[in-house]
């Protein structure tokens, strides 16, 4: 398949390209590299560009002979779109429009749309099924969630075919080392504790010690990115025009703060020095997947349900890249 990747060059993008050129498929990145890296994806196969020109993206279909598109480009920073969400509605609404209008423009009939479980807002029910009420709290998870909305409008009227994968917590590196996490700035758990590991911060800070959670901190589902890979390569090649797969994607188990810390100390031989603090604005304390939609819908499962597995192989990207991709 003809497929173009919006957002290639970023990190769960990356490491989609990847599997699915092993697979044969003929695959374009189109990326503006504000977030995504030049060195994550082949230069030649690179289009750099934005979301919202739209005309420079019907000309990459069209040159391209685009059969299909997987959409990863956002912005995701949750505390980022509360402080300035014109930004965010700008990027991942406007953005997402702009793709799908010159999709009809052109043809492409199906696209995968990299969703969150950030659109499940505070879970009634853990693990969280794909059915639960999708209430966000964060302009964040409200972006995804219009994009979801417009999708499935866009798929009744115009029979655009849609997988929209709700990812819980992307994290892990390729398993050869060679691409893996490198956000600017970064904010997710793993790599900032691996930091302190390598010794480039003090501490890590634990955001809440006083959640309703077995050990009083955050619980949440860390899928492997090398797993959110193979599940986008299974709903690319399953989803057909007109057609709709709303899934999780995450493992059913959680880990909390202080047992990826653990596992951090485990993997590094490191002593990771926490400090505890209050919580962060719209934690919510548990987000675990039910993984059985995906199972049913895709015949996906994730291979990688151990966290410390997980965490060892951001280990060996972090040591071998302590800069990122910069270094
Ligand atoms: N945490 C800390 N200290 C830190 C950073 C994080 O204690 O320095 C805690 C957070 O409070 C949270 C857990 O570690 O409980 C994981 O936090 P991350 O920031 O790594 O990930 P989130 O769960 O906040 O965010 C992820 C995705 C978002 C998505 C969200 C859905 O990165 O894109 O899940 O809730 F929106």
């Amino acid at each position: 398949m003809k497929i173009l990747v919006t957002g290639g060059a970023g990190y769960v993008g990356s490491h989609c390209v990847r599997l699915l050129k092993s697979k044969g498929h003929d695959v374009w990145v189109y990326d503006n590299l504000l977030y995504g890296h030049r060195e994550a994806t082949d230069p030649a196969r690179l289009i750099v560009g934005d979301l919202l020109d739209q005309p420079a993206i019907e000309k990459a279909m069209r040159d391209h002979a685009i059969e299909a598109v997987m959409h990863f480009a956002a912005l995701c920073y949750v505390g980022e779109s509360v402080t300035d969400p014109a930004k965010y509605y700008r990027n991942n609404v406007v953005g997402t429009l702009n793709l799908l209008d010159a999709m009809r423009a052109c043809g492409v009939g199906k696209i995968v749309f990299s969703s969150t479980c950030a659109t499940y807002g505070v879970p009634q029910q853990v693990p969280i099924p794909e059915d639960h009420p999708q209430n966000p709290i964060s302009p964040y998870g409200f972006t995804k969630l219009a994009v979801e909305k417009a999708l499935e409008d866009y798929r009744a009227a115009y029979g655009i075919g849609y997988a929209a994968p709700r990812y819980f917590n992307a994290s892990g590196a390729s398993l050869d080392g060679s691409i893996g996490e490198d956000h600017d700035p970064e904010t997710h758990l793993i790599p900032l504790v691996l930091d302190v590991a390598l010794g480039k911060r003090d501490h890590i800070s634990i955001f809440g010690t006083d959640y309703p959670t077995p050990d009083g901190t955050c619980i949440r589902d860390y899928i492997h990115v090398e797993d959110l890979a193979t599940a986008h390569l299974a709903a690319i090649e399953k989803v057909q025009p007109g057609e709709a797969i709303r899934v999780n994607l995450g493992t059913g188990v959680g880990a909390s703060v202080r047992q990826v810390i653990t596992a951090c100390e485990e993997v590094t031989g490191k002593k990771i020095k926490t400090v505890e603090g209050p919580r962060r604005a719209g934690d919510p304390p548990e987000l675990v997947a039910n993984p059985q939609g995906a199972l049913d819908a895709l015949g996906w499962r994730a291979q990688h349900t151990s966290v410390k597995e997980t965490v060892a192989s951001a280990w060996a990207w972090h040591k071998a890249h302590p800069n990122g991709y910069a270094g």
